[in-house]
């Protein structure tokens, strides 16, 4: 399974009016996400597009001008809207209101969104927009029933899920009775219980105290090597990515800077500095051992404890020799 972004641009209002600016919150995106088990992590300052991108995934937003694919076993769902060749580049046509017209049309197809949805799985920024039913149990049991198993089967689906993610004590409550980090949960389970290839979650430890955030990511760790699930994450936080993540996928004002490694993305000091990233905790302290201790030699890119003590140790003994 693939998922192909081809010159997308997306626009969350457009004004009929050509003397109103148009304001593009994602600009000529290109991404390919070939679908293995793995973790992927889109990073980016807020309102850098992040949620909208991945919105986009699937479908629950449609891009305003350019092509997703996604190729499936048997089956590719293409969702396109296409701007001619010769006005690509044809800035007094962007000026006029035949392309306002243009933008402001929806995008046609005939797809079963709602297909493409059971295979890709969103998990949103705030989890209390995704749960509206009276008790934990029927709201997992929501997405299952939607996608047409009967009620029972759904509720032997929900009940495996709320194991697996050992929320069984919460199946009877209210889900406006939970924590923030078991509504989260909640959420998420909602959303495995219809069994998806790949799971979207946009910024899934927010607000997490540090044992329910291990335990979550050791989850989807789980979910990715025992189900081959492809798991995507929105992440502030780089000691998620430094522990978790290889490839990591940097938005600058809808604009994608950089897709590529971890280690690579760490020791891009511009691109770190540009796009606002911090580092991960056990790089900036080597930065600053570096810096106070003038370890010159020490190799600063280390995410893990062990290694960093390993490399300090190296470091100190070859200095001491
Ligand atoms: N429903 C909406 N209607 C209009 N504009 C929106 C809507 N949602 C987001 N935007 C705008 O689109 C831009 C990108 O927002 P988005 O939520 O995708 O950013 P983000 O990278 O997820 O940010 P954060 O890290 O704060 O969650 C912002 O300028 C935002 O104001
Ligand atoms: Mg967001």
């Amino acid at each position: 399974m693939a998922i192909r972004l081809s010159q997308i641009n997306f626009a969350y209002d457009i004004s009929k009016k050509t003397n109103v600016s148009l304001n593009f919150t994602l600009h000529d995106i290109n991404l390919e996400i070939n679908l293995k088990d793995e973790m992927i992590a889109f990073v980016g300052h807020t309102g850098s597009g992040k949620s909208t991108l991945v919105q986009l995934l699937n479908a629950l937003l449609l891009p305003t001008i350019g092509k997703i694919s996604i190729e499936d076993n048997d089956k590719t769902f293409v969702l396109e809207k296409k701007l001619k060749d010769k006005f690509i580049n044809d800035d007094h046509y962007k000026q006029t209101k035949k392309y306002r017209k243009f933008l402001l049309k929806p995008l046609k197809h005939n797809i079963k969104l709602k297909e493409l949805r059971k295979k890709i799985g969103l998990v949103f920024q705030f989890p209390e927009y995704q749960i509206f039913e009276e008790t934990v149990l029927k709201d997992i049991m929501f997405g299952p029933k939607n996608f047409s198993l009967s009620n029972e089967e759904a509720k032997i689906k929900a009940k495996e899920i709320a194991e697996r993610m050992k929320i069984t004590d919460l199946l009877d409550k209210s889900p406006f009775a939970l924590s923030g980090g078991q509504m989260r949960k909640v959420a998420i389970a909602g959303i495995l219980a219809s069994n998806p290839d790949v799971l979207i979650l946009d910024e899934p430890t927010v607000g997490l105290d540090p044992q329910t955030k291990e335990e979550l990511l050791t989850f989807l760790v789980d979910l990715k090597n025992t189900y081959h699930k492809t798991i995507i994450l929105i992440t502030h936080d780089m000691d998620v990515i430094s522990k978790y993540i290889e490839r990591v996928i940097v938005l600058k004002k809808g604009t994608i800077m950089y897709d590529g490694s971890k280690i690579d993305l760490f020791k891009n000091k511009e691109l770190i500095e540009s796009c606002n990233l911090d580092y991960p905790t056990i790089v900036s302290i080597m930065m600053h051992l570096k810096e106070y201790l003038n370890l010159n030699d020490l190799d600063v890119y280390q995410y893990n404890l062990d290694d960093a003590m390993n490399e300090i140790e190296r470091c100190l003994g070859d200095n001491h020799e």
